[in-house]
């Protein structure tokens, strides 16, 4: 079985899935755990929907960045988005408002159903989220559609937790706070160096849990 650490799964083994390698990049990809799967924006939405829904293994580099093959994880998380700049929503082209919603909550619900038959009983299915799409919090201007396709993944994932309640996997939504990568901006607070410890600390806490929850970087609960 997969360790939580050795999970990094960059290749489904499907003539669509182009490999996608974090390693050298900067991002909240980087840190302890590294999450992409899939192509997930819309060039690729059609050829995601191909991928068979019974996907046997998964090549994956473990920590270390050794190639390694997975057919059990105790953790599936999908990490990836985009933002399209700061427009009011009544400005942004149709095709941008596409790409976001695709990339950020139509895809990764389509990566979760297609290897959330990998995950091991107890093991846990997530999603990186933000607080940009908790509904409640959205008192401040700015990034109306980034902070739209956040909302929608959360609706989506709790559509994902009612549809699986009885699959014994614990589901998570994760915030993990507002940091210093090319989406988060060079002026952001945190660097992904501090923070990603702290989100692999409440995956690890959370293993077992019961649900579908809503968490910061210090395991508290985000308001939706
Ligand atoms: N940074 C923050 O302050 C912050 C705050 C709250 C939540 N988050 C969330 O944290 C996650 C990671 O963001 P980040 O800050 O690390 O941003 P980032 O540095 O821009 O990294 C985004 C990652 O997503 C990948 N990606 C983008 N489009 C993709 C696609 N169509 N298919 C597959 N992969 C794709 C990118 O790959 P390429 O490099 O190949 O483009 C990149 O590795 C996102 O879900 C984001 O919403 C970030």
């Amino acid at each position: 079985m997969a360790s939580l650490r050795a999970i990094s799964p960059d290749v489904v083994e499907h003539p669509s899935a182009a490999r996608h390698d974090d390693h050298a990049r900067g991002g909240l990809a980087h840190q302890r755990l590294l999450s992409h799967v899939l192509p997930l924006g819309p060039g690729h939405a059609e050829q995601h929907r191909a991928v068979p829904r019974e996907v046997v293994s998964i090549a994956c580099t473990d920590w270390r960045g050794r190639d390694r093959r997975a057919d059990t994880l105790d953790l599936l998380f999908v990490n990836a988005a985009i933002d399209r700049g700061d427009l009011p929503i009544d400005e942004v082209p149709t095709d941008m408002f596409t790409e976001v919603m695709i990339t950020n909550a139509l895809s990764p619900l389509r990566t979760l159903e297609t290897l959330r038959g990998l995950v091991a009983p107890g093991g846990t299915v997530a999603v990186m989220s933000s607080d940009q799409g908790s509904i409640s919090r959205n008192i401040e201007p700015g990034y109306e559609l980034y902070k739209a396709s956040k909302a929608a993944l959360n609706q989506l994932m709790r559509s994902y937790a009612t549809r699986h309640a009885d699959d014994g996997q614990t589901k998570l939504l994760i915030d993990p706070g507002h940091n210093q990568t090319r989406l988060g901006g060079p002026d952001a607070p945190l660097i992904p160096e501090e923070s990603i410890p702290d989100v692999v600390d409440v995956l690890e806490a959370q293993a077992g849990a019961p649900g579908l929850q809503f968490l910061d970087r210090h395991g508290e609960n985000v308001p939706w």
